[in-house]
Formats: C-alpha cells, sequence, structure tokens
C-alpha cells in the first residue's frame, strides 16, 4: 500500500502540487510556472506571484489528485511549504493547505524548502523498481538556489548539518545578475548554461573566492562584481565583448568553488557520498564537474532529475513523508516564516 503524501509548493514563482508514495515514488507532479508571467519585469514580482498562486493553486492540486488517480481520502497528509520564501506566496499555500485539511481531515505536515530541495534526491518516477540507484543518509549534498547556497551534511531523512554557507549572494542569484548584465534576461541560470556551451571558459579569469577562516563558505559578490567591471571596462574602452566566452568564464569560476568546496566538505567529513540539490543543480556543467571530481576521490556522486531540481510539490511531498514518520504535525496555526532555516522545527 504506502504511505500517499500530497505536496504543496508556492514559496517563489512556480505554483506546483504531487503525490508521492512512501517519500520515493512520485505519482503525479503538477507544475504551473509563472517565469513567462516575471519575465516582463526582469524578475520575481512578490505580489504578482502571489496572486498567481491564488489563481492557479486549486486547479494544480486538483490536477495532481487526478493525475495520480487517487482521493482525498487515499492521502495519508499533507505536507506544505511554509518558509524560507516569499511571504505572500507563502501564505498561499500555507492557507490552502491548511483549510484542505482541516475540510478533509487530513493530517498536515509543514516542510522547509531548502530541506525540499535536499529531498529530491530521493525522488524516482512511478514503476521504478530498480532501487539500486536509491540515495540514503548519510551523505554531503549541495543546495545552490536562487535565494540559498548552502553545504548540508545530510545526518539522517530529518537530520541536517550546515557545513557551509555564503557570506552575501547565493549562486543562483549571481547566475541572474550576470545573465541581466550581458543582457540574456531572466531566469538567468538556463540561459547562462546554455550560452556558456559556445563560450571558452578559460577566456577570462574571474576570482575563485573563498572567505575567513572557513574553507567550506562562499563568496559570489566578488565574481560577479568582476564580471560587471570586466564588461565596464570593454564598454570604456569601445571593446566588443564575447558574451559567450564571459558567461563561459563565469560558470566556470562558480562551479569551480561549489564543486571544490564540496568534494572537500565530503571528504573531509568522512562522507563517502555527494550530491546536488537546488535550482542550480540543474545546470549542466556543475552536473558534469561535480560527477568527475568526486568520482576522481572514489565518492558516489548523485543529484535529481532535471524537473525535480527546480521547485516542485514532489520533493516538498518527499520531505512532508520523513517528517510524517517521525510524528511531526503541524496544527491549523501554521505561518508562513520566510527566513526559515535548515533544520529549524
Ligand atoms: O530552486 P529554485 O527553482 O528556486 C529557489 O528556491 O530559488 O532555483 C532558481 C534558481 C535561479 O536563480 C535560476 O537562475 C537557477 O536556479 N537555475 C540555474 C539553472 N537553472 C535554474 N542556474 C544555473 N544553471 C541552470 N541550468
Ligand atoms: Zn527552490
Amino acid at each position: 500500500m504506502g504511505k500517499y503524501i500530497l505536496g504543496i509548493e508556492t514559496s517563489c514563482d512556480e505554483t506546483a502540487a504531487a503525490v508521492v508514495r512512501d517519500g520515493r515514488e512520485v505519482i503525479s507532479n503538477v507544475i504551473y510556472t509563472q517565469i513567462p508571467t516575471h519575465t516582463l519585469y526582469g524578475g520575481v514580482v512578490p505580489e504578482i506571484a502571489s496572486r498567481e498562486h491564488v489563481l492557479k493553486i486549486n486547479q494544480v492540486i486538483k490536477k495532481a489528485l487526478a493525475d495520480a488517480k487517487l482521493d482525498w481520502k487515499d492521502l495519508d497528509a499533507i505536507a506544505v511549504t511554509y518558509g524560507p520564501g516569499l511571504v505572500g506566496p507563502l501564505l498561499i499555500g500555507v492557507s490552502t493547505a491548511k483549510a484542505l485539511a482541516y475540510a478533509k481531515g487530513i493530517p498536515l505536515v509543514g516542510v522547509n524548502h531548502i530541506e525540499g530541495h535536499i529531498c529530491a534526491n530521493y525522488l524516482m518516477e512511478k514503476n521504478e523498481s530498480d532501487n539500486s540507484e536509491a540515495v540514503a543518509p548519510p551523505y554531503m549534498c549541495l543546495v545552490a538556489s536562487g535565494g540559498h547556497s548552502h553545504i548540508v551534511r545530510v545526518d539522517d531523512f530529518t537530520k541536517y548539518t550546515i557545513i557551509g554557507r555564503t557570506h552575501d549572494d547565493a549562486a543562483g542569484e549571481a547566475f541572474d545578475k550576470v545573465a541581466r548584465a550581458i543582457g540574456l534576461g531572466y531566469p538567468g541560470g538556463p540561459k547562462v548554461d546554455k550560452l556558456a556551451r559556445e563560450g571558452n571558459p578559460e577566456a577570462i579569469q574571474f576570482p575563485r573566492a573563498s572567505v575567513g577562516d572557513s574553507p567550506y563558505d562562499f563568496s559570489f559578490s566578488g565574481i560577479k562584481s568582476a564580471v560587471l567591471n570586466y564588461l565596464n571596462g570593454a564598454e570604456m574602452k569601445g571593446q566588443e565583448v564575447n558574451k559567450a566566452d564571459v558567461a563561459a568564464s563565469f560558470q566556470q569560476a562558480v562551479i569551480d568553488v561549489l564543486a571544490d568546496h564540496t568534494i572537500k566538505a565530503a571528504l573531509d567529513h568522512g562522507m563517502k557520498t555527494v550530491a546536488l540539490a537546488g535550482g542550480v543543480a540543474a545546470n549542466s556543467l556543475l552536473r558534469e564537474t561535480m560527477k568527475e571530481r568526486a568520482e576522481a576521490k572514489g565518492l558516489r556522486f548523485h543529484c535529481p532529475e532535471l524537473i525535480y531540481c527546480t521547485d516542485n510539490g514532489a520533493m516538498i511531498a518527499s520531505a512532508g513523508f520523513f517528517e510524517y514518520e517521525e510524528g511531526r504535525r503541524a496544527d491549523l496555526y501554521l505561518n508562513a516564516i520566510p527566513n526559515l532555516k535548515i533544520g529549524e522545527r
């Protein structure tokens, strides 16, 4: 039979719901992305995001249940992202989940969005019987998204220790800002990823910054400023800029730091596996580089399928399942916490 969890995600610009069995098997996965709307403004407009979530959430949840061929009575719990994220968008998901849990008499579980990204590593397609690839703690996970860049030691399915963090911009934020500076628009990550394939990653030497006394921490504002200075310098001298070279060199600098710090953290902590999570985990060069460098050190490498890297409901359902199994329940006072920390309950 197994346990069926409905996961609801509205923390930023995706309205998403999914049904996952036993934290791993994706039964349905519905994502309504607002990217085309926010592209008009060059970034996510929180008020518009909230309104779009209100318009779409009921349809998205209905479709997740219909695609799963399940009824409300088949669900063991409803899991919902309650932070971190944009407060308005979070509140739409939280209040919808509370209303449904109350009306249908189904247990409610609050999920941390970042922990959800990590749990995307457990997801598998329906009927995927070969479980040999299944990832289980402990492992070292790089979580890199638009708002967060952390190296997290995953001690257990619900236990996390932060090993490294960014001191300024998140990795995805740096991708988005550099993309804007070279005229690629929003969302920057996938566009830089694509353009970089046509460029030379060694054309320009951007800094690989380390910070303070922690070998696992990040700083991306230096790389971002170096790119902006390079572009300004070229403009002042009237020089033509090769955008593909800028994209490739910037991307290489960011990925060198992300990969090297994560692998060092894994080795220093005696981990045998490294994993990726978050929107930036969709980056093709990051996936290749991590795999190569991890395997060269005898580490096993894992990353979620592309569709589970960016925001989705399945990862929330997975994280919700493991919380549910621990007996954790939210009540109807559950509130959105925009700056919720990893491991905070
Ligand atoms: O996890 P996510 O969907 O939302 C947040 O929780 O922030 O991550 C979105 C971020 C954006 O900054 C986006 O530019 C970045 O992930 N991203 C990428 C790629 N796809 C998405 N960055 C680099 N390469 C990609 N292919
Ligand atoms: Zn996210």
